[in-house]
């Protein structure tokens, strides 16, 4: 039987348990996106914690697609050596360690990248304004940079990438028929939403070829009326599963005003029934697709993690807030101390994030 602690490998990536740190803005970057001592020193938290597979926050691979203030990026070469210190320090804790990167498509800040922001088609959006529609020279340069990107993630020691095709951003964009209104090729038909993702996946595979470790992260769902559904992600995934991809990570909604749901509910969580936002998702993903299931939201209890992997409807257990609230939380599960995390859902960690202070759980005292 599957178990949570159980060694497993993963392309050329050996991990030591089933538990995931899901990307997490952390606003700790210094302000040209290069890595700060703050960061490694999180990092390394994060390793000591046991988190088997660490996924840095979303780094950016071109200026233009920039989210948010003093978030990582990956834009230029020059970035490169920032870092090597912290993967390092991480392999030394015996954990493994991918970047996540990205591009914010329309949902760039226009504060920071100080021109238009760029989407699969021009559309207003509720609190990011209207987008410019990319040209097909746009769409080549973004699949160019996702490459170059690949590339220096490597070069910095880092065990693979993900490519961050989740929550509204670029690439969950194009997939997405609510914000892809494209005639072309790159819209239209799922194969024609998913087209630019392959694309990207072919360009990082033929540059590093197949032992460099390529996840993805996708949602499950858009949660938006006329977005990308349940269905089309199990198609979807089939796809990248032929193209040689190797885990998929699945979450859901975005932070757009127009979904139902973010992709990080606000609202506690008090018991099993509660967790796991996509547990009917895994299930789709689970009869069709072989490649491994990294699932992220809503899960809280070790209870309801061992019940995961152990009937086998995921393969990793993906945590982001319980991991900020307590970076040793894998730890104290493993020693034994298996009560339920003490994160509350509540969202606060954004707060000091966005306001340029660095993330950490403001709420002091929970239950
Ligand atoms: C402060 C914060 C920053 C986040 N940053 C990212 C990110 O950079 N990339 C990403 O894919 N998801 C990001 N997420 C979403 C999480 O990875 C995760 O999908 C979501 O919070 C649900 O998991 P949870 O219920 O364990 O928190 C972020 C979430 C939070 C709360």
């Amino acid at each position: 039987m599957k178990k949570l602690f159980d060694k497993t490998k993963t392309n050329q990536m050996e991990l030591k348990n089933r538990f995931v740190r899901s990307a997490t803005w952390e606003g700790l970057a210094n302000p040209d996106g290069s890595c700060s001592v703050k960061l490694v020193n999180l990092m390394l938290e994060l390793a000591k914690g046991q988190v088997g597979l660490i996924i840095t926050s979303h780094a950016y691979i071109n200026q233009k697609g920039q989210a948010g203030i003093r978030q990582l990026g990956i834009y230029s070469d020059q970035l490169i050596s920032s870092y090597i210190e912290m993967v390092k320090k991480v392999h030394r804790e015996g954990s493994k360690i991918i970047m996540q990167i990205a591009h914010a498509g329309c949902r760039s800040a226009v504060q920071l990248i100080k021109s238009q922001p760029l989407g699969p088609s021009s559309i207003e959006i509720k609190g990011c304004g209207r987008c410019r529609e990319m040209t097909k020279n746009e769409i080549f340069q973004t699949i160019e940079d996702f490459q170059k990107a690949a590339v220096r993630a490597k070069k910095a020691g880092f065990d693979g990438i993900q490519i961050h095709a989740a929550h509204g951003y670029l690439l969950s964009q194009f997939l997405s028929p609510f914000f892809n209104k494209r005639k072309d090729e790159y819209g239209g038909s799922i194969e024609n939403r998913a087209r630019l993702i392959l694309e990207i996946l072919r360009a990082i595979r033929s540059e590093l070829g197949k032992q460099f470790g390529v996840l993805i992260k996708l949602n499950s769902d858009d949660f938006i009326e006329g977005g990308f559904t349940q269905s089309e992600m199990v198609q979807v995934s089939a796809m990248l599963e032929s193209a040689g991809i190797d885990a998929i990570e699945l979450s859901g909604g975005t932070s757009l005003q127009v979904s139902n749901h973010s992709f990080s509910r606000v609202g506690e969580i008090d018991s099993k029934e509660e967790e796991v936002y996509y547990r009917d998702a895994a299930k789709l993903y689970k009869e069709k697709i072989v490649v491994p299931l990294i699932l992220v939201g809503g899960i809280r209890s070790y209870e309801v993690a061992k019940e995961l992997v152990e009937k086998e409807l995921v393969d990793y257990i993906s945590l982001c807030r319980p991991l900020i609230r307590e970076p040793d939380l894998i730890k104290r599960w493993q020693s034994g101390n298996t009560e339920r995390t003490t994160c509350i859902s509540c969202n606060k960690c954004f707060v000091p994030t966005r306001a340029g202070k660095g993330i950490y759980c403001v709420v002091e005292n929970q239950r």
